[in-house]
């Protein structure tokens, strides 16, 4: 019988993506490497956080790992299988929480149910269990414009979550809100993870950010995006903002801050 070594839930290799003429949206007629060589691996259940400076390639490696579009070569391993199509079994948050504006927020959190035709009794139970979980009781029956945009931004993450994905990629979901929002959105989707067990991939350019939510955080050079390095991040789970302040916390953003080449190598503390 052939053993077959462990195999981790994702693995990143190699991945390239070169944008082509017949793709680019922009007018330029020069193709557009957006990936070079992207290598990363995560286990179910962990956090992992892409972080890298704007136009580096994130949003272009997550659409890969979802599926929505094609790599130019590598290999993207979720669950054992290479990705070739849209995955089916994943949630995906944006930037902007784009609801549909006419639609009350438990049927915007109800609508991949219509589209996978599951949208029963359980669904609606489920969408009310999410909804409560993030503190939106009392506005299932409200318009998205009646919401502040961290609101807005919670029912878009219980959209995600309806059909109970086992990946959950999330591409700088809390970048427009305010820093105080965004803190309080940072524990409710490290309490949400801890509740449904999903793996997460979240897309960052926060170095704070990257470091308070993940297990491990991958840093992505500037444009063509390679891994510049990996820190795994080993402050116990569950996180309170006190651990901002912590030696390892600091050594971590230190570390992140020297890989995005913020700040030399050599510096040694004043
Ligand atoms: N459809 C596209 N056509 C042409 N260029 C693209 C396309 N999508 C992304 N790019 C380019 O690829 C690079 C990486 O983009 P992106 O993945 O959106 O970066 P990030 O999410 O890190 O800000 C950018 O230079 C961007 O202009
Ligand atoms: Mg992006």
């Amino acid at each position: 019988m052939q053993v077959f070594p462990l195999m981790a839930f994702g693995t990143i290799r190699n991945v390239r993506k070169v944008f082509s003429a017949g793709e680019l949206t922009s007018r330029s007629a020069e193709p557009v490497v957006a990936l070079d060589d992207a290598n990363f691996d995560f286990d179910e259940g962990q956090l992992i956080a892409l972080l890298g400076p704007s136009g580096c390639g994130k949003t272009t490696l997550l659409r890969i790992v979802a599926g929505l579009i094609q790599k130019t070569s590598g290999s993207v391993m979720i669950g054992g299988r290479e990705v070739t199509e849209p995955l089916g079994d994943y949630g995906f948050v944006f930037q902007q929480p784009s609801l549909m504006p006419w639609r009350s927020v438990i049927d915007n959190v109800l609508f991949p149910m219509e589209i996978l035709k599951h949208s029963d009794r359980a669904a609606r139970e489920r969408a009310t269990h999410l909804l409560k979980l993030v503190g939106l009781s009392d506005f299932l029956q409200a318009r998205p414009h009646q919401l502040s945009g961290g609101m807005q931004q919670r029912v878009a993450l219980c959209r995600a979550l309806i059909h109970e994905p086992k990946l959950l990629l999330m591409d700088e979901p809390f970048g427009a809100l305010d820093e105080l929002t965004r803190l309080e959105m940072n524990d409710l989707l490290l309490r949400i993870r801890k509740e449904t067990g999903a793996t997460v991939l979240f897309v960052t350019h926060s170095i704070s950010e990257a470091i308070y939510l993940a297990d491990k955080v991958i840093v992505f050079s500037r444009r063509p995006a390679r891994v510049a390095t990996e820190i795994p991040v080993s402050l116990p789970y569950p996180r309170n903002q006190q651990i901002r302040f912590t030696p390892a916390f600091t050594q971590a953003e230190r570390q992140a801050s020297v890989a995005l080449g913020v700040v030399p190598a050599t510096e040694t503390a004043a």
